[in-house]
């Protein structure tokens, strides 16, 4: 039996918020039952990974599509901080580092959540390096068993443009989801981004424009997102930034 999680904080979304990744709720689930583990990636940092990836777990795992996030960016782990999660048995919380690199166990690790199908894997302790924990059998063969498990295995990762962490996620995923900051991410930037993901052999299975429009309280006004099923995704990406 997993420990189930004290989330402190749970922000109440806008409404345009809640559609949008509604929306690209259902476009995942489009992309077929070969499609389980995710991830949520971006070219450079502040582009709303974080959010995108909670927010899209939460939603599916509400559906009643059993889902588990993982904060793989074990460089700089928001998760745990900007939601406020304990344990609700009050013990140490341990995450994904302590699972790759002390060997403790995945069951101590996982936490439930008050949504039945949601689970989540946070990180605790940021690791200066942790290529050599993404790069291992361990990482590769958790990944692989979560899949048997859930039908949704959506990870957190660090952006492409800094580290080579998602590429290595990447490789061993089914397929990524770029969210690109609408008008501030440079093109050239996102176009490398498609080729690092291409090269590492992750399929791009959409693209989420975020953070559209400009000023307006706390969210950035208008949230909408582009998302292209898993064949189209190159051809519309790149019709996609040929006119923009
Ligand atoms: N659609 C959105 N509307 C409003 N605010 C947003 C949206 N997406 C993200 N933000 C805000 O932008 C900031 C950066 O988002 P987030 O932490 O998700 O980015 P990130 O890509 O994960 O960053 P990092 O590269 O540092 O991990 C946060 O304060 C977040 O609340
Ligand atoms: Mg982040």
């Amino acid at each position: 039996m997993n420990t189930k999680a004290i989330i402190g904080v749970q922000p109440e979304l806008p409404y345009s918020i809640e559609e949008a990744v509604n929306r690209l709720r259902i476009n995942v689930s489009f992309f077929g039952t070969d499609v389980r583990k995710i991830l949520i990636v971006s070219s450079e940092p502040n582009e709303g990974k974080s959010f995108v990836a909670m927010s899209l777990w939460k939603q599916m795992a509400l559906a009643g599509e059993k889902s588990i996030l993982i904060d793989a960016d074990m460089r700089k782990s928001v998760m745990v901080e900007n939601y406020k999660i304990s344990r609700e048995d009050g013990k140490e919380l341990w995450g994904l580092s302590h699972y790759l690199s002390d060997n403790k166990k995945l069951v101590d690790c996982i936490l439930s959540t008050d949504i039945p199908d949601g689970d989540l894997l946070p990180n605790v302790n940021n690791i200066i390096n942790p290529s050599m924990l993404l790069e291992s059998e361990r990482f590769s063969n958790l990944l692989d068993s979560l899949a048997k498990e859930y039908r949704y295995v959506f990870l957190d990762v660090p952006p492409l443009g800094l580290v080579s962490d998602a590429e290595r996620i990447g490789h061993i995923c089914d397929g990524a989801i770029l969210t690109v900051r609408s008008g501030v991410t440079p093109k050239a930037i996102i176009r490398s981004s498609v080729a690092q993901l291409e090269r590492a052999g992750c399929p791009l299975l959409g693209v989420v424009l975020n953070r559209a429009g400009a000023g307006g309280g706390k969210y950035y006004g208008k949230y909408y997102g582009k998302y292209y099923g898993k064949y189209y995704g190159k051809y519309y990406s790149e019709e996609y930034y040929k006119k923009t």
